[in-house]
C-alpha cells in the first residue's frame, strides 16, 4: 500500500503572504505531500504567518493552541510556523517557548530551505528555528497556482521606506527586484497555461526597477507586458504615493490591458501625523497627485490604508483624515486601529489614545467610507463594465461572480457557468460593497 502524507496549510495576511503560500504548497508537493482541507488527518501542518498588527499575531496563538492536541494522537504529526513573524527573532523565541511542541519556525528568507527544513524537523526532537537575515535569490522556485485564470505575479521583494509604525522592512528585508527578462518570461508562461489576468505584486511597485543596473522602471516593465498577446488584464499592488510618476500614469492610461486601479496608501489625512509616519509627502501633495490621476484616467478606481489612532493622534488630526476622505473620495478604504509592532520607530512613541478612543474613530471614519462607496457606485447603475467571472457564487450556482477592471464585486444571473471568461454586463442595481447587474446579448460566442 503506498502511504501518501498530507499536508495542511493556513495563511494570514496579505497578497504577497498568498503568493508565498503558492511556492510552499509547490515545494511540499514536491516532497510528495497532497493538500488536505482537514487539519486531523495532516501529517504536516504549516501556518503562514503575518506580523502587520497584534491580531493576526493573536491568531497564530490560537491556532496553535487548537493544534496540540493533534500532535498527542499523531506523534509524528510536523508542525510548522512559517512567514513574517518567524522572521523576526525574538517573535520567533517567544513561539519556540510558547508551544514546544512546534517542530519548525521559519522565516520568509527561508523559504528556499524548506524542503530541507521539513526533512530535518521530521527527524529532531526539538524545534528548529530558521529567522535567518541574509536572503538568497528565490528565482526559480515552484509556484502552485491556485487559480486557473488568474495569477499572483511578485515583481520587487522587500521594502526600504521605514514607515515608523510598520514591521514590513524587518521581516522582508531591503527592495529586491527581479530580473525584468524573468518576470516577462513567467508571464508569457502563465499566459500560455491559459492564465488572462495577472496581479503584478510588491510592497512598494514604484520602486521596481531602482536597484536593477539600467533604466529599468515599473512603467516599462507594464508597458512591456501589455504587449503579451493573450493576456487580458494586469493589475498591481501597492504603490506608495511618493514615489508614482507621471509616466506610470499615462501608461496605465494608454496600456489597454492596464486595469485602470491605483490602491494608493494614504494612511493619514494631517501632515503632522503623516510626517511622524515618515510617510514623506504631505495631504496638499496626496491630493494633487490623485486629481492628475483622477483627470488623466476617466473612470479610475482609487482605494486606500487608512490607520487609526495613531500615537499623538488629535481630534484635529483625525478630522484632517476625514476631510480627506470626503475630498479624496476613495472607492474604497482599508482601516486600521494602529498597532504598535516590536522594533519599529512608532514602538517608542508614546500611545495617547484608549483603545475605546480608537474604535469610536474608526466607526466614525467607517460609517463616511460606507457612504462614499455606496454613492460612488450609485453613480455606476445602467453602466455596461466588463467583467472577468470568478464562480459561481456560494448557495447558488446560477448567480455568477465577477470583477470589473476597477476591481469592483459584481453578481448577475446566468445558468450557462462563465468561469473564466470575460462578459458585459449592465449594472442593474447597487449597493456598498457590490454591484447586481445583467449579461449581455451573445453575438458570435462573444458575450458583448
Ligand atoms: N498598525 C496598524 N496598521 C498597520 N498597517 C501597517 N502597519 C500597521 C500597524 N502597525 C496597515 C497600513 C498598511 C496596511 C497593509 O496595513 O495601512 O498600508
Ligand atoms: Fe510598510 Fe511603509 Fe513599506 Fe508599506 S511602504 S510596507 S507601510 S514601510
Amino acid at each position: 500500500m503506498i502511504v501518501t502524507n498530507k499536508y495542511y496549510l493556513i495563511t494570514l495576511g496579505c497578497q504577497m503572504n498568498e503568493h508565498d503560500s503558492e511556492v510552499i504548497c509547490a515545494l511540499v508537493e514536491n516532497m510528495g505531500y497532497i493538500a488536505t482541507t482537514m487539519p486531523e488527518e495532516a501529517d504536516l501542518i504549516i501556518i503562514n504567518t503575518c506580523a502587520v498588527r497584534k491580531k493576526p499575531e493573536d491568531k497564530v496563538a490560537s491556532l496553535l493552541g487548537k493544534f496540540a492536541s493533534l500532535k498527542t494522537n499523531k506523534p509524528n504529526l510536523i508542525i510548522a510556523v512559517g512567514g513574517c513573524m518567524s522572521q523576526q527573532e525574538d517573535a520567533a523565541k517567544y513561539l519556540k517557548n510558547r508551544f514546544p511542541y512546534l517542530d519548525l519556525i521559519f522565516g520568509t528568507h527561508a523559504l528556499p530551505r524548506l524542503p530541507e527544513l521539513i526533512s530535518e524537523a521530521g527527524n529532531r526532537k526539538e524545534t528548529i528555528i530558521d529567522s535567518e537575515e541574509s536572503y538568497i535569490d528565490r528565482e526559480g522556485l515552484p509556484v502552485a497556482h491556485r487559480g486557473r485564470f488568474k495569477a499572483w505575479l511578485p515583481v520587487i521583494y522587500g521594502c526600504n521606506n521605514y514607515c515608523s509604525y510598520c514591521i514590513v522592512p524587518y521581516v522582508r528585508g531591503r527592495e529586491r527586484s527581479r530580473n525584468i527578462n524573468d518576470i516577462i518570461v513567467e508571464a508569457r508562461k502563465l499566459v500560455a497555461r491559459g492564465f488572462i489576468e495577472l496581479t503584478l505584486l510588491g510592497q512598494n511597485v514604484n520602486s521596481y526597477g531602482k536597484d536593477l543596473p539600467g533604466q529599468v522602471t515599473f512603467a516599462g516593465l507594464l508597458a512591456e507586458l501589455n504587449q503579451i498577446e493573450g493576456l487580458e488584464r494586469i493589475r498591481f499592488m501597492t504603490s506608495h504615493p511618493k514615489d508614482l510618476s507621471h509616466d506610470l500614469i499615462e501608461t496605465v492610461k494608454n496600456g489597454e490591458k492596464i486595469c485602470e486601479h491605483f490602491h494608493l496608501p494614504v494612511q493619514s489625512g494631517s501632515d503632522r501625523i503623516l510626517k511622524a509616519m515618515n510617510r514623506r509627502y504631505t495631504r496638499e501633495q496626496y491630493l494633487d497627485l490623485i486629481n492628475i490621476i483622477k483627470e488623466e484616467i476617466p473612470g479610475v478606481a482609487l482605494t486606500s490604508d487608512i490607520i487609526v489612532g495613531f500615537p499623538g493622534e488629535s481630534e484635529d488630526d483625525f478630522l484632517a483624515t476625514i476631510d480627506l476622505l470626503e475630498k479624496a473620495r476613495f472607492d474604497n478604504a482599508f482601516s486600521f486601529l494602529y498597532s504598535p509592532r516590536r522594533n519599529t520607530a512608532a514602538a517608542g512613541f508614546t500611545e495617547t489614545l484608549t483603545r475605546k478612543d480608537k474604535e469610536d474613530r474608526l466607526q466614525r471614519l467607517n460609517d463616511v467610507q460606507n457612504r462614499i462607496s455606496k454613492e460612488i457606485n450609485e453613480s455606476l447603475a445602467d453602466q455596461i463594465v466588463e467583467l472577468l467571472v470568478e464562480g459561481e457564487s456560494k448557495g447558488n450556482p446560477e448567480i455568477l461572480t465577477g470583477r470589473t477592471r476597477t476591481n469592483k464585486l459584481v453578481h448577475f444571473k446566468n445558468s450557462e457557468n462563465l468561469t473564466g471568461k470575460l462578459v458585459q454586463v449592465k449594472i442593474t442595481e447597487t449597493r456598498t460593497w457590490n454591484l447586481i447587474g445583467e449579461l449581455q446579448l451573445k453575438l458570435d460566442n462573444k458575450y458583448v
